[in-house]
């Protein structure tokens, strides 16, 4: 088995010292050092090297993380299969920020650190989690995943697809024709879609218009399906209370874009989580093994579909 890794060196040499204990008959290299590129079978990236001619031998690309969008799919071979990454270390990780960010909107500490700045000591009536009407946008691996413990904490949850889903105590919301209603019903609405031309640019003022005034989002999908402006004037006209954005378009931002001193909203640099070396390299040779043994992979991209 001959694999090529092409992204973060640091983790890279973690996944070296780790197949070397688990798949010692495995071969690794580390991009730039690729060896002879018609040796090449697998190749696990982020961005694959810009001319795959010379990887005559190349038969999955895997990406290192849950998207796989960011790939140029008319520079790949049409047959070549693309795997996005599953794993329950990055979907752990999803697990925790989308919990930290739906409780901390829901007891409104936008709203007291604020207040805290302004030495303000003044309490509000708080609403119980089953008053709270979560919405999660993409029912897929970590929309699934990060409804669990939010039932778990009594929110009233609803999830919206593209096609239905049965999950104990979800309401399913499905299409383009049932996204007005999915959105009436969403206090805090958790963007966990992939990025393709039907999510681009999705999270907009007409969308933020559907949500019941003083809702809030937590942006966890990819930057582009968010329109910063649109975010900015919600948030000024009260439309949208408070905000938690962990990626954006372009990123890093700029240093004097709005978002980095909102005082309602919260910004991290796209840390909601990522895949860990050792439960990813599990998923890898699984994979790698089902491919060999002509079985489906976890995760396969459909190319038409756009994830
Ligand atoms: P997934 O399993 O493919 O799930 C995608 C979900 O989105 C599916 O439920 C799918 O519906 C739904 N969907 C796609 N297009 C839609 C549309 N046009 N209308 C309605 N629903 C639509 O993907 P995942 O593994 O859960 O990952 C989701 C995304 O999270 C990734 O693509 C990535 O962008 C983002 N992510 C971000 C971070 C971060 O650190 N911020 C980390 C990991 C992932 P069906 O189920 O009906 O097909
Ligand atoms: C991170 O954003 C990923 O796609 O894993």
């Amino acid at each position: 088995m001959n694999i090529l890794y092409k992204s973060e060196p640091e983790r890279g040499r973690i996944w070296a010292e780790l197949l070397a204990e688990r798949a010692p008959e495995a071969h690794f290299r580390q991009w730039p050092d690729d060896g002879d590129p018609a040796e090449v079978e697998y190749l696990v990236a982020w961005q694959p090297p810009e001319d795959l001619r010379p990887y005559t031998s190349l038969k999955v690309l895997f990406s290192v993380g849950a998207g796989a969008e960011q790939f140029d799919y008319a520079a790949l071979p049409p047959d070549l299969p693309v795997v996005r990454m599953i794993e329950p270390g990055l979907t752990q990780g999803m697990v925790e920020y989308v919990t930290f960010a739906v409780l901390g909107l829901h007891r409104e500490m936008p709203r007291y650190f604020r207040q805290q700045r302004e030495k303000q000591w003044l309490e509000h009536s708080s609403l119980p989690a089953a008053r709270r009407r979560i919405g999660v946008m993409g029912v897929g691996t970590l929309g699934e995943a990060v409804l669990q413990p939010l039932l778990a904490l009594g929110f009233d949850c609803a999830g919206w697809s593209r096609t239905p889903k049965q999950i104990a105590g979800v309401t399913s919301f499905v299409g383009t024709e049932q996204l007005n209603a999915f959105l009436a019903r969403s206090d805090i609405l958790i963007c966990l879609l992939p990025l393709t031309t039907a999510t681009e640019g999705i999270l907009n003022a007409d969308l933020f218009s559907q949500l019941p005034p003083g809702a809030s989002l937590v942006q966890v999908g990819r930057g582009k399906q968010l329109n910063h402006q649109h975010l900015l004037d919600a948030l000024e006209s009260g439309q949208l209370a408070a905000a938690v954005v962990d990626v954006t378009s372009p990123e890093p931002l700029p240093g004097d874009h709005p978002f980095w001193h909102h005082p309602a909203i919260w910004l991290t640099p796209h840390i909601a989580s990522q895949a860990q070396p050792e439960s990813a390299l599990t998923a890898l040779l699984e994979n790698i093994r089902r491919f060999e043994r002509g079985e489906p992979m976890h995760g396969l991209i459909e190319r038409e579909r756009g994830y």
